[in-house]
This record gives C-alpha cells, sequence and structure tokens, in this order.
C-alpha cells in the first residue's frame, strides 16, 4: 500500500514539476536585472559558447546550422508550434508556450531536449511536421548552458549574484542563467519580416 503510493509519487512528481520560469521567478530578479545578467551571460569568449556558436547580436556566429536569433520566425519553435496563423491566434499564449520550449532547450540541450520535452509537456502540441526545412528533432549542436564554458560562465554569475545578496546553488544559477540568456536574445528581435515575435 505504502510502496505503491510511493511509486505513484514518484510518478506524478515529474510531470507536475515547476518550470524553469517558476524556478526562477522565486528570486525576484527584475526584467531589467535578468536582460543585464543575460547580457553578461551570453557574451562568454571562446569556444563552445551563445557568442561562439550564434555570433554577437545573435547572427554571423561560427556554428554552421546555428539560429539567426534576430529572426524568431525562423526558429523551428515557431515553425513547429503553428507559426504566424497560431501565433496571431493568440500572442500570450503562443510566446509562453515557445518559452517553455526554448527554456528546456537551453537549459538542457538538444540531445536531452529531443527524448523528454514532449514527454513532459503534453500540453504544448509541438508539431515537426510543420518544420521546413523538413527535420525531426533539433540539430544535438544546440548546447545552450550545458558546455564546459557556460557551466563556468554560471559559476561566475552565482557569485555576481551572492554580490547582489541572492544566494543560489550551481544548478539554479544555471536555471537563472537560462531565463536571462533567453531575456537577452529576445532583445535581438530585429522587428522585420523574420522577426517581431517579441518586439
Ligand atoms: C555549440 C554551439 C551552440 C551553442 C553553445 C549554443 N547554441 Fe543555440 N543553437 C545552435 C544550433 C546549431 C541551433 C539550431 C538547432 C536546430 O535548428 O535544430 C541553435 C538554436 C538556438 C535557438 C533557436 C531554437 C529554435 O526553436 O529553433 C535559440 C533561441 C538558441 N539556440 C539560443 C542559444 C543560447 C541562449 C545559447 C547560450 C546559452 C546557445 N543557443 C548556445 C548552436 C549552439
Amino acid at each position: 500500500m505504502l510502496l505503491s503510493a510511493v511509486c505513484v509519487g514518484l510518478f506524478v512528481l515529474p510531470v507536475s514539476a515547476e518550470t524553469i520560469a517558476e524556478k526562477v521567478a522565486k528570486f525576484n530578479l527584475t526584467e531589467d536585472k535578468l536582460v543585464e545578467l543575460g547580457e553578461f551571460f551570453y557574451n562568454t569568449e571562446g569556444a563552445n559558447t551563445c557568442l561562439k556558436c550564434h555570433g554577437k547580436g545573435g547572427h554571423g556566429g561560427d556554428q554552421a546550422g546555428a539560429a539567426d536569433l534576430r529572426h524568431p520566425r525562423t526558429w523551428r519553435s515557431y515553425q513547429a508550434l503553428g507559426g504566424d496563423e497560431a501565433f496571431g491566434k493568440d500572442k500570450e499564449q503562443f510566446r509562453t508556450n515557445m518559452e517553455a520550449a526554448l527554456h528546456f532547450l537551453i537549459n538542457k540541450g538538444a540531445a536531452i531536449w529531443n527524448q523528454r520535452f514532449s514527454k513532459s509537456h503534453k500540453d504544448i502540441a509541438y508539431d515537426w511536421s510543420k518544420v521546413k526545412p523538413k527535420t525531426n528533432k533539433y540539430d544535438s549542436m544546440m548546447k545552450g548552458v550545458t558546455t564546459g564554458p557556460m557551466k563556468k560562465r554560471a559559476k561566475e554569475l552565482q557569485k555576481k549574484l551572492a554580490e547582489m545578496g541572492v544566494k543560489v546553488k550551481p544548478k539554479e544559477a544555471r536555471d537563472i542563467a537560462t531565463v536571462a540568456s533567453f531575456n537577452y536574445v529576445k532583445t535581438f528581435d530585429d522587428g522585420s519580416e523574420k522577426g517581431g515575435v517579441f518586439k
């Protein structure tokens, strides 16, 4: 009896787990502060970083196939979530779903995203058949905060937060880095016909 209760508990837990956005909201960092921390985190010099792969301001990086971060309408997430039609229907809900998918992607990298995202987010309809050019998963080169250099930068972020009086654990620093770097990436949106999702 007890054993089955424990099993059910373990089974239910991951489904009802807090989102990354909810975890980070607890630290009460302002929007401006998050963008500032995101700028610090994104612009890390050296190999295997957001900056190296995606480039300064979100374009012109070294990694073949890395998304142009000025143009969110060209992203896989935008297309898979239903593109212009779905965005036009309910912008707020669309952005919330996109954010959940991209926080997960940036936080865990493409390899884990491909295995787990849709299983743990059944409420978000992510349809790869709508993505062009045709593919059914993220390129595993999208590593987000999971590389050695980004983890090292997250430790520096942890120190910065401590100086501000915000004490966090290493995992929490990576969650904050995830939300902060995504908020910073949103500022790259150039408002063109390929952008205009966050601006
Ligand atoms: C080792 C190279 C590499 C690193 C490091 C990297 N990316 Fe990426 N990123 C990619 C590639 C490649 C893609 C395209 C993936 C695809 O289309 O399947 C991508 C895609 C994206 C996308 C668009 C996702 C979509 O739905 O199409 C965003 C947003 C993004 N990256 C943000 C970031 C941020 C923020 C960081 C740093 C925290 C980062 N990336 C680090 C290579 C990288």
